[in-house]
């Protein structure tokens, strides 16, 4: 028999233990990340009844992922716990480009991608390649290489082989050719087309092809949410190694876009994307605030409110194409004071789902509203 005493102190108890939990449940898991910002690393073990200590990717129905700077992966404790927490796919930011892989005409240099693949195998993350070619990033080597036309073709073909073959069953996928064209449409005058021809870009996803034929290979660019012109582009490029059966699997759209874009854009690039029936990867994905590049610009609730409308509008357009397209979505690196966008527009920007103190922003909570 239950007492009145008895009774009204399992009332308070109902009334007041969940608010002692769920206090409880927010320092726990908030606690890390107030002392991680004030410069000390600290991990706790959670408890499993706390529902706030959830993560990014146990949310989507299709990959999520982040680009990493291998610097931050070897030296920075809080920034590898995010990554492994939150993410379950990975792309190098840098460590797979030529550059970094194939510094001189007769070294490769595996150790910082190998240690990524390390990583990866390790923590049960998808790792993506990128990228095989690109005008950007080549060691001065190949910016000054003089061979004939026979010469540049056994080059270009060396280093996609070489690469390939040494990630194979260990990289799924591949950014082939990376930005290959120009916004208004026309092909880009890169070293590679000056020097091999336009249709270059088609024995690159050949080469990769022999040496993985097994490897999920991509077209990547920027700006399909803001020029048609570059999107008609890329869709006959498409068409065209459709019709010649050069393999290629995918489109990645990096989607490096400013808080303003606006819904009809994001809808035009995922659903032209998807209209080609290959894989779509949101491969780069950023949304810049700092539009008029401001000096020491604030990051304002007004700007975290739109930003976060933003993230949520790409992830729910993309959510709609048809489940087997969709190879996933990728932010370009973690935190803000990760993102390439501050020296790239000399000024500040907030631009990635994590603060600087990896503390989740709006925009975390926007991209899992996306899939609701
Ligand atoms: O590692 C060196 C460091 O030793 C040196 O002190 C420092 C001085 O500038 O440079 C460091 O290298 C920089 C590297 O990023 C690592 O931070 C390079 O200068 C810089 O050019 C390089 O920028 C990268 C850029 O691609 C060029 O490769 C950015 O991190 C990376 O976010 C950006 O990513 C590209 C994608 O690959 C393709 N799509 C667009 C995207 C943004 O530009």
């Amino acid at each position: 028999m239950i007492t009145f005493t008895e009774a009204k102190a399992n009332e308070r108890m109902k009334k007041y233990v969940p608010n002692f939990l769920l206090m409880f449940c927010f320092f726990w898991t908030a606690a890390p990340q107030m002392l991680s910002a004030s410069g000390r690393t600290i991990s706790f073990p959670v408890p499993q009844f706390c529902a706030a200590d959830t993560n990014l990717y146990q949310y989507m129905p299709f990959p999520m992922g982040a680009s990493v700077a291998i610097s931050r992966m070897k030296n920075n404790a809080r920034y590898i716990e995010v990554v492994t927490k939150e993410f379950n796919s990975i792309t190098a930011e840098n460590a797979m480009k030529f550059r970094s892989l194939h510094p001189t005409e007769n070294t490769f240099n595996w150790a910082d991608a190998d240690y990524l693949v390390d990583f990866a195998q390790k923590n049960g993350k998808q790792l993506h390649g990128h990228t095989l070619n690109w005008y950007q990033y080549l060691p001065a080597w190949v910016n000054n290489f003089s061979g004939d036309s026979i010469a540049w073709e056994n080059m270009l073909k060396t280093h996609i082989q070489t690469v390939v073959t040494h990630f194979k069953g260990k990289v799924a996928s591949w950014d082939v050719v990376n930005e290959y064209f120009n916004d208004d449409g026309t092909i880009r005058p890169s070293i590679w087309v000056k020097n091999l021809g336009a249709d270059y870009i088609a024995r690159c996803f050949q080469y990769a092809h022999e040496a993985d034929p097994d490897a999920i290979l991509f077209y990547n660019d920027y700006g399909h949410e803001y020029s048609s012109a570059k999107r008609t582009a890329i869709g006959k490029l498409i068409n065209s190694f459709k019709e010649r059966n050069i393999p290629i699997h995918g489109i990645g759209l990096q989607f490096h876009m400013t808080y303003t874009q606006s819904d009809a854009n994001i809808s035009a690039a995922i659903d032209f994307a998807a209209a080609t029936g290959l894989k779509v990867h949101i491969s780069e994905l950023d949304v810049r605030v700092n539009t008029n590049k401001v000096q020491g610009l604030a990051f304002t609730d007004a700007m975290a409110a739109q930003q976060a409308d933003r993230y949520k509008q790409v992830v729910k357009t993309y959510n709609a194409i048809p489940k087997s397209q969709q190879f996933g979505i990728t932010t370009w690196n973690v935190g803000d004071a990760d993102s390439w966008v501050p020296s790239w527009q000399g000024a500040p920007d907030y631009p990635l789902p994590f603060d600087a103190n990896y503390l989740r922003k709006s925009a975390y909570k926007a991209i899992i509203k996306g899939v609701k």
